[in-house]
């Protein structure tokens, strides 16, 4: 089986006023009707349909998120019309790592054929769907094999807030619907200068945080790498107590989790390893429109602008303007004569912002959470 994981406890702080502690930017459709959670859950629909060679059935997702958002995950389920395999509460975030800890070890319970994982975060916008589905496909022939799947894009950038993938040599494998190669380095969130460096040897591909790898090779990886982790989500697991679809961790017991993200986890120490060959570390170029939608610039690029490169959503006008992103929820929102601004104006909040400075928007929240 194919047993794909959805990661939805990030809180996009860059996106205020939308994206808020109780309100995170998963659960917000901002890229369409549906919300950015939603999307994830319904990405793979058709992946049997044009894989019909494909091995593996998906199942219903496992959704990993924090309790208190229980019910927007699982209503935002609902209406889609899905119903997840799992719902893990967690009582706070300790990052990805053990999130994905959890989910193997409700996987492996659940299903003696040990699935493959497809780690999907929650927060991300996937424009062409069926180019993410042949990719996919060609993680799972991959996967079932022993391999640890990347999916890499092209940068575009020297972001900082992203893992850099140094591309090895290509595989030989005529199964597969692209190309692959080997993963050679994997460096998380480097230095500027490092990034500048990665970008101009053209050597390199952004993480796009997608993973594939079978649950027990997880559970393996994260005890050889992080033996902390694995052995407090074992015995969080041990204790986990249910409640239909949700499962809800002892906070006690998950205190004791430590705190690390999968990427700086297992990812950067597997690349660094020489003697787990038999698990080769692959990546798969992904050029499917992938945007994490991590600041109010990013929904710029990937929504559709008029013809003078403006984006409107809600009741917003604008008059020789160009260049901007307005969001109105409750009133009337104009701009006359602005060129590069972010606008987004919700009843409570109202943000102004200079386009290029859509990153210091976490600035405010900052600010808030200071003055609590
Ligand atoms: N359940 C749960 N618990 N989910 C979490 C937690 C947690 O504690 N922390 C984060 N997540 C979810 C987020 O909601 C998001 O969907 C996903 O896991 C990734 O977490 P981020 O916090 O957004 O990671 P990042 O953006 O800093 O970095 C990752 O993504 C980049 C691409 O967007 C890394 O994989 C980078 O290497 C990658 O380039
Ligand atoms: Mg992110």
């Amino acid at each position: 089986h194919l047993q794909p994981v959805i990661l939805s406890g990030g809180s996009g702080t860059r996106l205020w006023p939308l994206s808020r502690e109780a309100y995170p930017k998963q659960f917000l459709p901002l890229t369409g009707a549906n919300t950015l959670l939603q999307d994830t859950a319904l990405r793979l629909d058709g992946l049997v349909e044009e894989h019909p060679r494909l091995g593996v059935l998906p199942r219903d997702p496992i959704v990993v998120c924090n309790e208190a958002h229980r019910f927007l995950v699982a209503e935002q389920m609902r209406l889609i019309g899905r119903t997840p395999a799992a719902i893990l509460l967690e009582p706070f975030g300790r990052n990805t790592a053990p999130a994905l800890t959890l989910a193997a070890l409700s996987a492996v319970a659940a299903d003696d054929d040990d699935p493959i994982l497809l780690v999907a975060p929650a927060d991300h916008a996937i424009a062409d769907g069926e180019a993410f589905r042949q990719a996919v496909a060609d993680g799972a022939v991959l996967a079932e094999q022993g391999a640890v799947i990347t999916f890499g894009i092209v940068p575009a950038k020297p972001e900082t807030g992203y893992g850099y993938i140094q591309q090895g040599e290509a595989l030989a494998n005529t199964d597969l619907n692209g190309a692959a190669y080997r993963l050679h380095a994997f460096v998380e969130k480097p230095e500027r200068a490092t990034a500048e460096r990665y970008l101009s040897s053209g050597e390199y591909l952004w993480n796009s945080g997608i993973f594939m790898l079978r649950a027990s090779l997880w559970l393996t990886l994260i005890r050889r790498f992080r033996p902390e982790i694995a052995e407090a989500c074992t015995a969080a697991m041990d204790a986990v107590r249910g409640d239909g679809a949700f499962r809800r961790l002892d906070a006690t017991l998950f205190k004791a989790c430590p705190s690390d993200s999968i990427d700086y986890a297992v990812m950067e120490r597997l690349s660094q390893a020489e003697d787990i060959s038999e698990h080769p570390a692959i990546v798969l170029p992904l050029a499917a429109g992938w945007s994490d939608v991590g600041a109010w610039s990013a929904l710029w690029e990937v929504r559709e602008q008029d013809g003078d490169g403006n984006v409107l959503d809600g009741d917003a006008f604008v008059h020789e303007s160009h260049n901007n992103l307005l969001i109105a929820q409750s009133r009337l929102l104009a701009a006359v004569g602005v060129d590069n601004l972010i606008m987004v104006e919700t009843p409570d909040a109202v943000l102004v912002a200079n386009r290029e400075r859509a990153q210091d928007v976490k600035a405010v929240t900052r600010f808030l959470s200071e003055a609590q």
